[in-house]
């Protein structure tokens, strides 16, 4: 999926705005080289085939979403041999790769012993990234993702180390601690001291909000592989920008947003009947732009009840949302539980965030 050879451009993954309509959205301009899905959470027992096809339906479809975007598989937990099993099941229905989530900050993850709390066990992440590429046949690689620390800057050195010696084959690194959650700064050298450290492939992450961010992070840290989420999403534009500054894609035109013709994408990939969770997601989407600059009319989308009112909110006509072409290929996309994640403890949905 990613080579050490070639400059790569990955999708983040965010739970309740990356799911697999979002996906399909960011893959269709070609940008993006992967997406990696939002966090699957396994507790107390192995992650149940069913859940994992439903929060990644790219997987009945050989592993892309409907656009041509792989889609590498995420798993977040604290015990390495569940872990190790989830990522059998995950590779068994067929992921290409996976990846092992130890960078969430959100309380209800970290208490259960997953996420970043592993930034405080270096030896916890080795055990797990070694576990998980045990159990995976050998052409599916494994991956970690990395904040700088739980909250020491300098704690990335010995678990970058750690995750590289259990076996992973590129680490991302978010570049900030966990106490920082998302507040300034990000600490980009530092994702370069890491890549120079390392013999594997360091993807950079965190804050490239624009093209000019994006020639500053990798001057700082010297890397050819880079995860974008909140300036991908919040700017539909940023990602071709950067792939083809990446020499990816031909450079794009630069035309204005048509948040309209976004949103309509979106519900387009929407499977029918899931028009609840896709309010919800336009509505973090929207909210994200709001907070970058590039969407002025927040205050009139926020409060939208279902898809008629939000076109409606966005000065569109409330007409046919899905295309035949695409509703037909989505067919197999199970509605997003929304927010909410399996926890696989009491097999049923709980919120995590
Ligand atoms: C709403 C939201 C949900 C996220 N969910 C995940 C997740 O499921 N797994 C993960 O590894 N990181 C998750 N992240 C972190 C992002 O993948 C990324 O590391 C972070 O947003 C920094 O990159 P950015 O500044 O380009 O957004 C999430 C971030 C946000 C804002």
């Amino acid at each position: 999926m990613l080579r050490p050879d070639a400059p790569a451009l990955v999708l983040a993954p965010m739970e309740g705005v990356t799911d697999a309509p979002m996906r399909a959205v960011q893959g269709a301009g070609g940008a993006f080289t992967f997406a990696v899905s939002e966090f699957l959470r396994v507790a107390q027992v192995p992650l149940p085939r069913g859940v994992l096809l439903r929060h990644v339906p790219e997987l009945r479809a050989g592993g892309r979403t409907p656009t041509g975007l792989p889609v590498q598989v995420q798993l977040l937990g604290g015990d390495p041999g569940l872990l190790a099993e989830s990522a059998g099941v995950a590779a068994a229905a067929g992921a290409a790769a996976i990846d092992l989530n130890f960078g969430c900050p959100a309380p209800t993850v970290n208490r259960h012993d997953g996420g970043a709390t592993l930034l405080r066990y270096p030896r916890r992440i080795r055990d797990i990234v070694a576990a998980v590429r045990a159990a995976v046949p050998a052409g599916v690689p494994v991956s970690a993702k990395l904040r700088l620390g739980w909250d020491r800057v300098d704690a990335i050195f010995e678990n970058a180390e750690m995750a590289a010696a259990g076996g992973a084959a590129w680490v991302t690194v978010h570049a900030r601690t966990r106490t920082q959650g998302y507040a300034p700064p990000v600490y980009w050298p530092l994702v370069g001291r890491v890549r120079e450290q390392l013999n594997v492939p360091v993807v950079a992450n965190g804050d490239i909000r624009t093209v000019a961010d994006f020639r500053r992070c990798r001057d700082e840290t010297g890397c050819r592989h880079f995860m974008l989420g909140r300036g991908a999403v919040a700017d539909p534009r940023l990602a071709a920008g950067v792939a083809a500054e990446l020499g990816l894609i031909a450079p794009p035109r630069v035309a204005a947003i048509d948040w309209p013709a976004e949103v309509r994408r979106l519900l387009a990939w929407t499977p029918a009947g899931a028009d609840a969770g896709a309010v919800k997601r336009v509505k973090q989407w929207l909210r994200m732009a709001a907070a970058h600059g590039t969407f002025a009319r927040f205050d009139a989308v926020k409060r939208a009840a279902g898809v008629a009112e939000l076109l409606a909110a966005l000065g569109e006509p409330a007409g046919p949302q899905r295309s035949p072409s695409a509703a037909r290929s989505v067919n197999d996309f199970t509605p997003s539980a929304g927010h909410a994640f399996n926890d696989s403890t009491a097999n049923s949905p709980v919120t995590v965030r």
